[in-house]
């Protein structure tokens, strides 16, 4: 940990883990694709807008008491690809490891197309499949739509 999030910007948390290096503004959708909303009991700390040697800006997102399963963190890896997932104990950092991107995406974007069936009332969850992950290629499962857009702006 840098010495300045040590001495000024948040406690050491125990146990838990830190989302690191998520790009600048995208903390809260972050948190919206893990789920953690008002109804979570953890204790979260969101910092946005850190300064950071790597990349100028970023967020980071710690989630206290809870080790973050890779599978329901690498959905993250759609708004934050390079985002690291960080496992603390005892105060130290036991496990690191960059998301990666899943062959198939459920229940996290919405498919572009109004007249997909996954947009209907049909108790149907998104699924968007990764045609290639360099470049990101993604595609509906239900109606082969394209997803070129802004996907922050597809999340359900
Ligand atoms: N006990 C802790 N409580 C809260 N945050 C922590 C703790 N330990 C580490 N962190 C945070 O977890 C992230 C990774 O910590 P680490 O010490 O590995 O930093 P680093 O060497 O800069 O890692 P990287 O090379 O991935 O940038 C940093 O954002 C750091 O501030
Ligand atoms: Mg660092
Ligand atoms: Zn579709």
């Amino acid at each position: 940990m840098t010495e300045t999030d040590m001495k000024l910007r948040v406690t050491p948390i125990g146990n838990g883990t830190v989302i690191d290096h998520i790009p600048p503004g995208q903390a809260l959708n972050v948190l919206r694709i893990l789920g953690i909303d008002r109804t979570t009991e953890a204790t979260i700390s969101v910092l946005m807008n850190v300064s950071s040697r790597r990349s100028g800006k970023k967020d980071i997102v710690k989630v206290e008491d809870r080790e973050l399963k890779e599978e329901e963190v690498n959905k993250i890896s759609l708004i934050a690809p390079g985002a690291t997932i960080n496992i603390i104990r005892d105060q130290r950092v036991v496990e690191k490891y960059t998301v990666d991107m899943p062959d198939l995406i459920v229940g996290v974007v919405r498919c572009p197309n109004p007249s997909c069936i996954s947009n209907t009332r049909e108790p149907i969850k998104s699924q968007i499949l990764v045609k290639s992950k360099n470049p990101v290629i993604l595609r509906c499962v239900y109606c082969e739509q394209p997803i070129a857009e802004k996907i922050a702006d597809y999340l359900i």
